[in-house]
């Protein structure tokens, strides 16, 4: 039997209506608007889509954001000066540096440079060790995704093994650790695959929940997966012009239980979850 579509553009849908509320309730409490900077870094097509799909995606629910463009040839001293003036801004709740930066400028120290109240999408340090502890200030937007996703298709993780694909600090280790959590949405068994893990397969076949976030389009084959396996896709690759993620869709669909598209699955999930960090950044500030 095909496997159940899990449509993350309408669960994303939900959750920007229901955070929309939230955000009427608290900008009518305290009088403040929560405000995301969006700061883009030359001109990468695919990082200008991301950033403006941010913007709309904050007006949408009553959200105030600004852009600041910066041009390729900007310093790192020019780009961490910014990121110092938004740091002392009251208005603004949120700083969002998107990423990959122009390769002269070393992405660690603009994330450590962030304020980590203002981490809304949970890079800095200091947030990510809270999150490893279990008692995080935010949860990373793409991983929160995933788990958000699962929760509204009537997945459990509890007790699952999830084996996840990718170690990258957005997505792979984050998301293995958020998973390993006690609590709802964790209390997963996870394994953690990468690029030098031997017979990839071997574990991909004991996934009861299987998630790929590698950056390699249509790596995962049906004969990588269990029967009835639930298979979650985070990756975003061009293919011949055309968007695909890491799953052959057509293939696995036809031996999971439920499977995320690409477009329409993961990637409307990471940015309602960065709104969500907003309004809490917005919470956290203002007293
Ligand atoms: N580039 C790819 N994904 C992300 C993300 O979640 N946040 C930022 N800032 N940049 C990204």
């Amino acid at each position: 039997m095909p496997a159940r579509i899990i449509d993350g553009k309408l669960i994303a849908q939900q959750s920007r209506e229901a955070l929309a509320l939230q955000v009427a309730e608290f900008t009518t409490a305290t009088g403040v608007t929560p405000r995301l900077a969006a700061v883009l870094v030359g001109d990468d097509p695919a990082s200008q889509v991301y950033v403006s799909s941010k913007q709309k995606a904050c007006a949408s629910v009553g959200m105030a954001s600004d852009l600041f463009r910066l041009h390729t040839t900007t310093t790192q001293a020019e780009l961490l000066e910014l990121v110092d003036r938004l740091n002392h801004d009251p208005s603004i709740h949120g700083i969002l540096v998107q990423l990959p930066l122009p390769s002269h400028i070393d992405p660690e120290a603009v994330l450590d440079a962030t304020h980590p109240m203002k981490d809304v999408d949970c890079f800095h340090a200091e947030n990510v060790g809270l999150l490893i502890q279990g008692r995080p200030r935010y949860l990373p937007c793409t991983p929160h995704g995933v788990q958000v996703l699962l929760e509204a298709s009537g997945v459990s993780t509890d007790g699952a093994h999830v084996v996840v694909l990718g170690r990258s600090d957005i997505v792979g280790k984050p998301l293995a650790n958020l998973l390993a959590l006690k609590g709802p949405g964790g209390n997963a068994t996870v394994t953690l695959c990468h690029s030098r893990t031997r017979n990839i397969a071997s574990f991909t076949r004991q996934a009861d929940i299987l998630v790929a976030a590698i950056g390699q389009p249509l790596f995962v084959k049906a004969d990588m997966v269990r029967e009835g396996a639930v298979v979650i896709d985070v990756g975003t690759n061009r293919l011949d012009g055309k968007l695909v993620g890491d799953v052959a869709f057509h293939e696995v669909s036809e031996k999971a239980a439920a499977i995320t598209p690409v477009p329409g699955g993961v990637g409307p999930m990471t940015i309602a979850m960065l709104l969500k960090n907003t309004l809490t950044a917005a919470r956290l500030q203002t007293k």
